[in-house]
This record gives C-alpha cells, sequence and structure tokens, in this order.
C-alpha cells in the first residue's frame, strides 16, 4: 500500500499540473458558446469558451456551415503564442465549440490567415469527390521573421495538415508581413491573395496554392492616415450589374486619434493589383467605434459576410471577463449604395433576421426582460436614446442633423483599464451622411452593442460593462421605436 501511495501521489501531482497553465487545453468541442453564462458573457455573439482570443481567422462556409476560426492563447486569457481556434455555426448566431486547429511549430506562431474551400482540388490536397480546405496563414517566428504557410484539411475543416513546403511565401526582407487573405481571382481563373506589408498591400496570384508569385502593390498613396496596415481583404460586390471591389485594412493607431479601425477603398482588380477608381478625400472608414478589429469576409459564402473581433488592443487583455478574453463581432452583410451621388459601403447584421422580423412597438420607459435584444428606432430632428440599469448605469446614444454619438461615459464599470476612463475611449462619433429623417437599428448583447445607422452606412461597436442589465430603455426626440428579444 505504501508504495502504491509512494507512485500515485507524485502521479497526482503530475495530473493535477497538468490541467494548469502549461497544459494541453480541454479540447472544447460540442459546447455552445451560450452554454456559458458568466456575468458579462455575450449569448449570440462568439467568445471562447475559455482564455484570449483576437481577429477572426480562416472564415469559409462548406456545406451549409460556417467555420470560424481565430487567434487563440490557450493558456491564459492575455495574448501569447498564437495557435487557430476553431468554432461553427449553421447561422452565424448560434456558435459550436472545436478543438483547436492549429498549433505553433518550428515556424513560428500561427498568425492571422485565411481559409478557401478548393472545390476543383487545385491544390491536389483533397480529390475532386472531397475537396481539400486549404488554410493559408502568417508563420510569425519568436525573432520577428515573418512568412506565409499553408496547411489543409480533408474532414471539411475538422483536423489539418501543415505542408512540408512551408513556408510558401518567403519573407522579402521586411518587417510586418502578414496576414494573407485568399480569394478566387476571377480574372486570371486562379487562387490570388492579399497581405499586409508596412504601410501597403501586396498580391500574389497561384494555381494550386503551393507556388505563389507577385503580382501587385496598393498604397500607400490614396491612404490619408499613417498606420500599420493588418488584415486586408479584396472582394467583390455587386452593384447595378457591375462589381466593384471593396480593399478593406485594418489600422492600429490610425488617425489622430490613435484608435484600432478599419479603412476601406473601392475600386477594381485587374487580375493582378486593386486600383481605387473611387478615391476620397477622407478615410472611410467601416465602423467608428472602438470595438471592431481586423474583419474579414468569409470566403464561398453566397453573400458578402464580414465579421470582426469585438474589441479594441488597447485594453482588449485587462477587460473584466474572467474565463475568456475578446468576442466576436456579428457577421455583417455587406451591400453598396449611393450617398449623394458617393459609392459607400453599407453594412446590415446577419442570422438575426427571424427575430427581427418579430420586433413590436414600444413606449418611453419600456421595461427590457433580456440582456439579448435589438431595437429599431425612426426619428426626425435631435434625440437621444438611454438604456439604463437599477445601479443608475446609462449607455447614451444622441443623434442630431450633423452626427451620431454612442456615449459610454456612465455606462457600467470601466476603472480596469486606465484607456477605457479616458474620455478618448468613451464617446464615439459618426459624422451623418444623409439629410432629414433618419433611422438606427441597435443590436445589444449583454456587454456590447453594434448601431447601425441610417440604413448602415454607418455603425458603431463598442463594449461596455454594466454591473446588472440595463432593464428599461428611455428616449427624449421624435422618436418611434421598436423592440425585438433576442433569444440565443
Ligand atoms: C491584428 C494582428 C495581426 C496578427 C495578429 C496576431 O490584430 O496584429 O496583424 O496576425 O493580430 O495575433
Amino acid at each position: 500500500m505504501k508504495y502504491v501511495l509512494y507512485l500515485a501521489i507524485p502521479l497526482i501531482i503530475i495530473l493535477s499540473m497538468a490541467s494548469c497553465k502549461n497544459s494541453k487545453p480541454k479540447a472544447e468541442a460540442q459546447d455552445t458558446v451560450a452554454a456559458f453564462q458568466e456575468k458579462y458573457r455575450p449569448q449570440f455573439h462568439f467568445s471562447p469558451a475559455e482564455h484570449w482570443m483576437n481577429d477572426p481567422n480562416g472564415m469559409v462556409y462548406v456545406d451549409g456551415v460556417y467555420h470560424f476560426f481565430y487567434q487563440k492563447y490557450p493558456y491564459d486569457t492575455s495574448w501569447g503564442p498564437m495557435h487557430w481556434g476553431h468554432a461553427t455555426s449553421r447561422d452565424l448566431i448560434h456558435w459550436e465549440h472545436q478543438p483547436i486547429a492549429l498549433y505553433p511549430d518550428e515556424l513560428g506562431f500561427i498568425f492571422s490567415g485565411s481559409a478557401v474551400y478548393d472545390t476543383q482540388n487545385s491544390s491536389e490536397y483533397g480529390t475532386n469527390e472531397n475537396p481539400p480546405i486549404i488554410a493559408i496563414y502568417t508563420s510569425h517566428h519568436k525573432d520577428g521573421l515573418e512568412q506565409q504557410s499553408i496547411a489543409y484539411s480533408n474532414d471539411k475543416g475538422r483536423h489539418f495538415e501543415k505542408s512540408y513546403l512551408n513556408p510558401v511565401i518567403k519573407n522579402p526582407g521586411i518587417s510586418d508581413f502578414r496576414d494573407p487573405k485568399a480569394f478566387w481571382n476571377p480574372v486570371r481563373r486562379c487562387w490570388s491573395l492579399v497581405l499586409a506589408a508596412q504601410d501597403r498591400v501586396f498580391f500574389y496570384a497561384s494555381q494550386d496554392m503551393k507556388n505563389w508569385e507577385k503580382t501587385g502593390e496598393f498604397g500607400p498613396e490614396g491612404n490619408h492616415v499613417k498606420g500599420v496596415w493588418e488584415c486586408p481583404d479584396l472582394f467583390p460586390i455587386e452593384y447595378k450589374g457591375k462589381n466593384v471591389w471593396v480593399l478593406v485594412v485594418s489600422m492600429t493607431k490610425a488617425s489622430e486619434d490613435d484608435h484600432c479601425k478599419m479603412q476601406y477603398f473601392l475600386g477594381d482588380f485587374d487580375g493582378e493589383k486593386f486600383l481605387c477608381t473611387c478615391p476620397s478625400d477622407e478615410p472611410r472608414w467601416l465602423d467608428e467605434g472602438f470595438d471592431n478589429y481586423a474583419a474579414v469576409t468569409f470566403q464561398n459564402a453566397k453573400d458578402v459576410l464580414l465579421m470582426g473581433w469585438g474589441m479594441n488592443w488597447q485594453y482588449a487583455a485587462q477587460t473584466p471577463t474572467e474565463e475568456y478574453c475578446g468576442q466576436a463581432t456579428l457577421a455583417r452583410k455587406l451591400s453598396l449604395t449611393e450617398v449623394d451621388g458617393a459609392l459607400t459601403l453599407a453594412a446590415a447584421p446577419a442570422g438575426l433576421e427571424k427575430f427581427r422580423h418579430s420586433s413590436y412597438p414600444i413606449e418611453n420607459h419600456t421595461t427590457i426582460r433580456t440582456e439579448t435584444f435589438g431595437l429599431k428606432v425612426s426619428g426626425k430632428g435631435d434625440a437621444k436614446i438611454c438604456l439604463k440599469n437599477s445601479v443608475g448605469q446609462k449607455l447614451k446614444i444622441y443623434v442630431s442633423d450633423t452626427k451620431i454619438t454612442v456615449d459610454r461615459t456612465m455606462a457600467g464599470y470601466k476603472e480596469f483599464s486606465e484607456h477605457f476612463m479616458t474620455e478618448k475611449y468613451s464617446i464615439s462619433t459618426a459624422a451623418r451622411k444623409k439629410d432629414g429623417a433618419w433611422n438606427l437599428e441597435l443590436v445589444f448583447d449583454v456587454s456590447i452593442l453594434e448601431l447601425f445607422a441610417e440604413d448602415g452606412v454607418d455603425a458603431i461597436s463598442t463594449v461596455v460593462y454594466p454591473e446588472t442589465p440595463y432593464d428599461r430603455v428611455s428616449w427624449k426626440g421624435d422618436l418611434s421605436v421598436e423592440l425585438y428579444e433576442i433569444d440565443a
């Protein structure tokens, strides 16, 4: 018996050590996001079961399933050596956790990238009957060297095998060379990708996702703000029977306000590079809020669906969520529209249609019974809309003839970060693009608000940490308001 204990005690110690920090993370398969209900945890926005997340990666739609991979550090709630986490959904609202898809290796951490469903098996990593998913990502070595690598899946995204050819795009001798986003090139009928290279993007083309040739660059001309370019994406949107190409670039410390923001350019793709044919004197931002970054689109989806990281580098690691850190935004369906003769992107929340259809009119000062809801607001002139809780915390939205403002100064707990507490990180403003009567849609999920203004030509995403749920909506101004509950 004594000898059994001598053996058993060290074994118990080893096993319990293995279950903490540096152990393999517990597989998260089968759990849905809504199965976790801690304070502040959003219910229909994706968040990891535990530990850190940042950018969405490798988003691809295959056989009715949206695959969402993401930057993950599986041993702590702060950033660390990056892996690709994985989750799946059939409706973009209910997410199921899946086991980690990619682990760091001798080439480095697994930084951001994309995935394509290779239906023609051009990579020859699958068969025509069972086409592979090919992931392309940045291998970030700890000495800073960034190169691009691929991995393939023959079981629809459950497991990935890295290619022995890695890196498939070697570093050309620069820092900040990352975040490849692959897409189908309809002009040359091959794969292309766009990646961030310091203050510009590079384009590459390939027949097989293995051999890549550089075909062009875009930037920094045409860009009106400073900042390192990250997580680009290039995709077409049909407008009046023609394809307009949209280049999206995430930029940290962009503009005087120092925020993480996403800029977009409209133009054409000649098969080799993007040409900005609709220049603008002002930068065009995809979202004027603090908490939407690194957004890219799903490959192979019918609609143009863009999804981002609902967070900000400035205070991400300090947010008061305990088990996990960070969440995704909703997927947004993008379209093009004209405002005063200028072509503009418009975004609408995807996946919420069935809830939005059951909205009903409400009176001022209505009690809200759920922490997950939407408000459709139409108004004229100046207005103020307020979400309030029982301890006097208020998230305030103002509309005037010239701007829309979201003020989280009094919205909840904010002392966790010296940045979050400042005025600079409290008030987001979008200049109004249209005149006259206006509409807003507010989508609220426990601790994140996504606001879509004037038919989606402006958006503001903001995280808030109300200490008790907002349970009342009130307003001032000439408004009509409808409420829908979101049952996640
Ligand atoms: C953007 C980013 C990417 C990089 C990743 C690392 O948020 O900085 O450029 O690949 O995060 O986690």
